[in-house]
């Protein structure tokens, strides 16, 4: 899993760091930073897939370019940025840590300037005890190549091979000829990356009839191709789980959600529900008569059922659409569905009623991004770290000190003292 990601110069950040843990939540004011973080997962899903950098950022016929493109990506007034991950999980010695800076060149492209790969074994963790897998020399800035440096199983520098500027190392290590270690540890680390899925589901697009598929889109479009393509038992299996998590969420049930092949070729599928808004009659709507709340949360519930195991699910504003009494409904369903089909979930919220639905328990999982008056730079603060929070606490809920403004000013008050 990702278990850290730090930000050098990234968009709004000059430096930063995000703990990810099972569920992770960010919070702030608007253009505090929160999707600028979001997009760093997006670059690295996209380079992992051997994406080329320039198109990865700015898009191409088939990518949307990152919000903001070339333009935006790097902090203004530098011209290098850097993303470093941590991964790693419960059962495994060794952690990996992988950086990659990029730069922009004479206004038009994205280039590597510095690639790093290093295996941490956990009982020694220190940065003297991190071994260093490969990394980049970046001594000639006018050529297209960078050399890169791939270590050998005894001593001295390892091996240089020159490497194009355009792609990122690691999503080439595994057809490379290098040591076993190396590509192992590439592969898992590529393996973490292209499990980030970000959604963002469009209730609008949920409505059409959709192609069987056996992956979510990122919209949720082909949601009913993605269900009535599931085998027979994990079909019942998924939908009497999303029957179950929206049952309560109108004021009368809902009594089932279900999706079925149409037509004479069966290649397409549209999602239905059994509504009963009286004791004595139930109504059938196909998806086109869904609500907007309810498409979306029935796309968050199939993307946690459906993604890869060992994912990382991101979500912006997770509560979208959800009426504030259905926020504990919300909670329970990531907590649970997250740990069952061990997914992490990284999501953003302006909700007070969903921080308070999540509890004190959830207090150090809460990070809070904020821009430090001295300098305009994005920061992110861990809720737990905040001086004051006992005594804010003792004054009111999470949900009510998002509110009431007093989170801000107690970080303004540490700024103040810097
Ligand atoms: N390259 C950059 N250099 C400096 N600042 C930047 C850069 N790119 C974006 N920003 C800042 O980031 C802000 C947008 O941040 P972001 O979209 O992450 O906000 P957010 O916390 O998601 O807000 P909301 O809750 O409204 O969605 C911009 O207003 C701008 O100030
Ligand atoms: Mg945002």
């Amino acid at each position: 899993m990702i278990k850290e990601l730090h930000l050098k110069n990234w968009k709004s950040f000059d430096s930063g760091t995000l703990f990810i843990d099972p569920l992770s939540i960010l919070i702030g004011t608007n253009a505090s930073g929160k999707s600028n973080i979001l997009d760093a997962f997006l670059l690295l899903y996209r380079l992992s897939w051997g994406k080329q950098i320039l198109s990865s950022v700015n898009g191409d016929n088939e990518l949307s370019p990152i919000r903001g493109g070339l333009d935006w990506i790097v902090r203004k007034g530098e011209s290098e940025c850097e993303l470093q991950i941590l991964t790693g999980n419960d059962h495994s010695e060794i952690d990996y840590r992988y950086t990659i800076g990029i730069r922009r060149t004479n206004g038009t492209r994205f280039e590597l300037c510095n690639e790093v790969l290093e295996s941490i074994h956990k009982r020694q963790r220190s940065d003297a005890k991190a071994k260093t897998l490969f990394n980049t020399k970046d001594d000639s800035i006018e050529t297209p190549f960078i050399p890169a440096y791939f270590s050998s199983a005894t001593q001295g520098r390892g091996k240089r091979l020159d490497m194009n500027r355009s792609f990122s190392i690691l999503s080439q290590i595994e057809t490379m000829g290098v040591r076993s270690e190396i590509k192992e540890a590439g592969s898992s680390v590529l393996n973490e990356l292209r499990n980030i899925f970000i959604l963002d589901p469009i209730p609008n697009h949920m409505r059409i009839f959709s192609k069987l598929s056996d992956r979510l889109q990122s919209d949720a479009a082909n949601i009913a191709g993605v269900l009535a393509a599931l085998p027979e038992n994990k079909k019942k299996e998924v939908e009497t789980i999303l029957t179950n998590y929206i049952s309560h969420l109108p004021e009368k049930d809902i009594i089932k959600i279900w999706s079925e092949t149409v037509g004479l070729f069966n290649t397409d599928a549209m999602l239905y529900c059994k509504e009963q808004w009286t004791d004595s009659e139930t109504l059938d709507i196909d998806a086109r008569g869904m609500s907007d709340g309810t498409l979306r949360f029935l796309a968050i519930i199939t993307a946690l059922m459906t993604v890869k195991e060992h994912s990382l699910l991101i979500v912006e504003e997770i509560d979208n659409g959800l009426h504030p009494s259905r926020a504990t409904k919300l909670v329970e369903m990531l907590k649970e569905l997250g740990s069952k089909y061990h997914i992490d979930i990284l999501c953003t919220t302006h909700n007070p009623a969903l921080l308070d639905a999540f509890g004190n328990s959830m207090i150090p999982f809460i990070s809070y991004i904020h821009r430090n008056k001295n300098n305009g730079c994005s920061n992110v603060t861990l809720l737990e770290d905040f001086e004051m929070l006992p005594k804010l606490m003792a004054a009111g809920t999470i949900g009510g000190l998002m509110t009431n403004g007093s989170l801000e000013q107690s970080l303004e008050r540490s700024e103040n003292n810097e």
